[in-house]
């Protein structure tokens, strides 16, 4: 797969340089370039904002530096994208997300969508955001597809922290770049639950406080089946307390996990 971030902070991404992130760029799974968009901005300052029209607080990032960035990542269509190991040609365009605290909420769901595209780029907004008209420009004369994606509804600084979580959870999804595939299966939002709790030795802890605490008795108890329907009640308990409009959402689905299909 094919990433390109353009950012005004390209040292922001360098944690994508760790990890199972950074191994998966090292071997070839993941060809990832990050952009610095005062490369594109030529005036003596190179700045790449301004006050708003209308008024307002804050400023508002220009249409000629996100115009000519975005040209040059949709342009360099160089077959970076073909995954090692296969003889597909790189695609012609990427998908572009632009996150926001006014976009659709990133989800598992989302995470697989952007998983099967081959080439994403991301647009890093500061400030009060991107001129309004890089957007229709992207799609309507780049003939990108635009998603405006947002993490939750809280608001950061910019998009920087948003590709971080974004490239991470479609990146752990491709095929070769988790280790145990198999730890994909059973996590929080594949099926609507949340995950069941986790312990590991030893069986009986003392903390530094003086206080024991036992792993649940039927972990230890070899009985798989027994595992599996104490770690479902935990799924629905966990679920029931912490997201109870997950429940809501499967029950409005039927044959969804909450209902028992599991
Ligand atoms: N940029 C600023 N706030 C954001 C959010 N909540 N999600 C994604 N990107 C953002």
């Amino acid at each position: 797969m094919r990433l390109d971030v353009v950012s005004i902070f390209p040292e922001y991404l360098s944690p994508l340089d760790l990890s199972l992130i950074g191994k998966a760029r090292r071997d070839g799974l993941l060809d990832l370039r990050v952009h610095d968009l005062r490369d594109f901005a030529h005036d003596r300052h190179q700045s790449v904002d301004d006050t708003p029209y209308g008024g307002g607080a804050g400023m508002v990032m220009k249409p000629q530096p996100w115009a000519e960035a975005l040209a040059h990542v949709a342009g360099s269509d160089d077959g970076g994208a073909a995954v090692a190991g296969s003889d597909d040609p790189a695609p012609a365009r990427p998908r572009l997300i632009v996150p926001g605290p006014g976009g659709v909420p990133f989800s598992q769901a989302l995470a697989r969508e952007l998983a099967g595209e081959p080439w994403l780029a991301f647009a890093c907004g500061r400030y009060e955001g991107i001129d309004e008209r890089v957007y229709e420009h992207a799609a309507q004369d780049l003939g990108l597809e635009v998603t405006v994606v947002s993490l939750g509804d809280y608001v950061l600084n910019g998009g920087e922290v948003a590709v971080l979580a974004i490239v991470e959870a479609v990146a752990r999804l491709l095929p070769g770049v988790i280790g145990n595939a198999e730890s994909l299966v059973e996590e929080s939002h594949e099926d609507g639950l949340l995950e069941y709790p986790v312990y590991t030795k030893p069986s009986s802890w003392e903390s530094a406080s003086g206080v024991r605490r036992d792993v649940p008795p039927v972990l230890l108890s070899g009985d798989h089946g027994r595992i599996a329907a104490w770690r479902h009640q935990q799924r629905l308990e966990r679920t029931a307390a912490r997201r109870p409009d997950l429940l809501h959402a499967s029950q409005a689905m039927p044959g969804a996990a909450a209902t028992g299909a599991l």
